[in-house]
């Protein structure tokens, strides 16, 4: 496959590429990218339709090792100084074999999610809650990666988690993920009042934020603040910015609002993800 052949659409600040994730990112030029933000989809969470997705492996360890693959690729196109940022929910073994039934917050649930079948203990076991964040987060240390944050996600207005024997999940993480100990950081851009009114306060590392709110088609799209520090921090003025699951394409919008020449580069295997990313990205991708 040639890069060429999986280009969907270019203009001068917004690239989207079409194809599986790491197939496309090792056709890319080696260190060419400064920051990379992305949301994979969660461990049994959709069903995308697209033969070749993330997400719908048998066993949680397949997941994470198809996450360390694409993330390794990744690891060739940015720039040694660069950072990596990574959304990641966690995911409950369910063992009831059969679909959740419908859900009207979550049209896409009435497959059978792999969690739902039985599977391998102690792990499978049902109730269990996955860990799945904290499992990729370890592998990623294990492969090379430098985990500078383990940063929360307080969902200020979550989806409602009815359950009576446990607490209501409200939260996921933003790994930052950097390759050594110096690395592009503007933490001016970033920083926040201190109690004397000087701004010279790092963020804390519980972000509270409202999910999306969700105008969009696609369906597990990230809210925009999400990715504020991400981009202030980390994507330098006249840098590319990478996101290999781009979806409708939130990362690279709000790259490119922050102006200062800033680019970026989408990824995605399903093509009507792209054309609504194409669409929301045109008026100031172009
Ligand atoms: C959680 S969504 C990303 C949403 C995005 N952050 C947004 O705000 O719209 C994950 C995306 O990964 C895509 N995807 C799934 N498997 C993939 C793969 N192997 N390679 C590339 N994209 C994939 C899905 O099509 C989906 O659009």
């Amino acid at each position: 496959m040639k890069k060429k052949d999986c280009l969907y659409f270019k203009s001068p600040k917004i690239t989207l590429y079409h194809g599986e994730a790491a197939q496309v990112l090792a056709l890319l030029p080696k260190a060419s990218v400064d920051c990379i933000v992305t949301s994979p989809p969660y461990y049994g969470q959709r069903d995308y339709g697209v033969e070749g997705q993330v997400g719908l492996e048998v066993h949680p360890q397949e997941y994470i090792d198809r996450l360390i693959t694409v993330f390794r690729a990744a690891k060739q196109v940015l720039k040694p100084t660069g950072s990596l940022w990574v959304n990641i929910g966690d995911t409950y073994w369910s063992g009831k074999g059969k679909p959740g039934g419908e859900d009207k917050k979550q049209k896409n649930r009435r497959f059978l999610r792999p969690q739902d079948k039985s599977g391998p203990r102690p792990l499978c076991t049902p109730k269990q809650l996955l860990l799945i964040p904290h499992r990729f987060a370890i592998a990623m240390q294990e492969d090379g990666w430098i985990v500078r944050n383990d940063n929360v996600w307080y969902k200020v207005n979550p989806t409602p988690d009815p359950v009576d024997d446990r607490s209501a999940s409200a939260h996921e993480y933003v790994f930052h993920f950097v390759l050594r100990r110096r690395y592009y950081y503007d933490n001016e851009a970033v920083a926040m009042a201190s109690s004397n009114g000087n701004k010279t306060k790092a963020p804390p590392s519980v972000w509270m934020i409202p999910t999306a709110t969700n105008f969009k088609k696609h369906i597990a799209v990230f809210p925009e603040r999400l990715v504020n520090i991400p981009v202030c921090a980390t994507l330098p003025p006249g840098g590319l910015l990478l996101d290999p699951f781009c979806g409708s394409g939130t990362a690279l919008g709000y790259a490119v609002a922050q102006g200062k020449r800033r680019r970026a580069i989408g990824i995605d295997i399903s093509a009507p993800a792209l054309e609504e990313a194409q669409t929301l990205l045109t008026p100031q991708g172009s």
